[in-house]
């Protein structure tokens, strides 16, 4: 009897265990505890057991029914939980580990070598109005230069003297929120998002990041702006970085440059990065237009300033070797694990 007893318990288990539904537990539970069970029988029988064999024999019974209703009542619990989405039977799915995105290394990377020029860092928002991204910096209503900024309007009513909601298609309006609420003398970098309605391919992303830089005080000229951008690139790059100005056209700044950075393949040799040229386009940069500081009540006559933009894709997948910029928000694991710093 005490063997059968175990072998009962084993089947028990086995069947328990395997109980999919409420309705396998409840058949489960007539089969090992019901009035016809083995259990219930050997129960009856004991009292035919010679004496000294029916204590041990009592026992084993009664801690074999415990041991099976406890399961049942654990089962029970568990597919409960699973009927409610939980099944706290399953093992718990592993912790893999995180890192930061390389844009936000980059991003971080840049702003340490500007911190340690002595700008301050600063956010600004991303849902900006017209005023902001455009008349405020020199980009009059109707005016064909908006088309370098194409743009996506947001469906909210106008503001009355700011103008309609978008999202901002260059980080360049940080310049106006921050030097509305402040006064000269001002050195800031603003990374974030911008937003442009361009088609997504290898090289272009309806939305991207850009650090804006700028400083405004008395005495700033184009030198400054030089000096300042040279020991970026020689920090953020290599020291042997050469950087070449090229004259361009922003509303904002005059005079304007676009400025190249000797190519970080071949040190200017030519390949096949740099188009054979030896350079490498990273940023727009000039001298703030005097409008765009008339714009904030800030007197050009006392006050100069520079700035500059760059796109942070752009820099990240020169620094990397990276040939397509939808890899960078396609949330791959085996691409974003390669930039984890251990
Ligand atoms: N805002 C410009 C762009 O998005 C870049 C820029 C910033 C140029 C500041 C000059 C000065 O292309």
């Amino acid at each position: 009897m005490l063997d059968k007893l175990q072998q009962i318990l084993q089947e028990a288990k086995a069947k328990i265990n395997s109980a999919r539904t409420p309705q396998d537990l409840k058949a489960a539970q007539v089969e090992f505890l019901g009035r016809k069970s083995f259990l219930a029988n050997a129960a009856q029988n004991i009292g035919r057991l010679p004496a000294e064999q029916r204590p041990l024999a009592g026992k084993t019974l009664n801690s074999v029914k415990k041991e099976i209703t406890a399961l049942l009542e654990e089962k029970q619990k568990s597919l409960q939980s699973q009927e409610q989405g939980i099944d706290i039977s399953l093992p718990a799915s592993p912790l893999e580990p995180a890192g930061k995105h390389p844009l936000i290394n980059v991003i971080n990377e840049i702003c340490g070598v500007f911190e340690d020029l002595g700008f301050e860092i600063q956010e600004g928002t991303e849902v900006e109005t017209e005023w902001y991204n455009f008349q405020a910096l020199n980009i009059p209503l109707e005016h064909p230069s908006r088309d370098m900024f194409d743009t996506f309007y947001l469906n909210l009513s106008a503001d009355k003297n700011k103008g309609k909601y978008l999202l901002r298609s260059h980080t360049s309006p940080s310049q106006i929120r921050i030097m509305e609420k402040r006064k000269p003398p001002l050195a800031v970098v603003v990374p974030g998002k911008v937003y442009r309605p361009d088609n997504v391919d290898a090289s272009h992303s309806f939305m991207f990041h850009q650090i804006e830089g700028f400083a405004v005080g008395e005495n700033i000229n184009f030198s400054h702006l030089k000096g300042v951008l040279i020991e970026f690139a020689r920090q953020a790059f290599s020291p042997e970085t050469k950087l070449r100005f090229r004259p361009h056209f922003f509303p904002f700044t005059e005079p304007s440059a676009e400025v190249d950075i000797s190519c970080l393949l071949c040190q200017g040799k030519g390949c096949s990065v740099c188009k054979q040229s030896g350079w490498l386009e990273i940023l727009g940069c000039g001298m703030i237009h005097p409008n765009v500081l008339k714009a904030v009540n800030i007197n050009p006559n006392k006050y100069q300033g520079f700035a500059f933009g760059m796109g942070v894709e752009r820099i990240a997948m020169l620094k990397y070797g990276i040939d397509d910029i939808r890899l960078f928000f396609s949330n791959h694991k085996k691409f974003l694990g390669q930039f984890y710093e251990v």
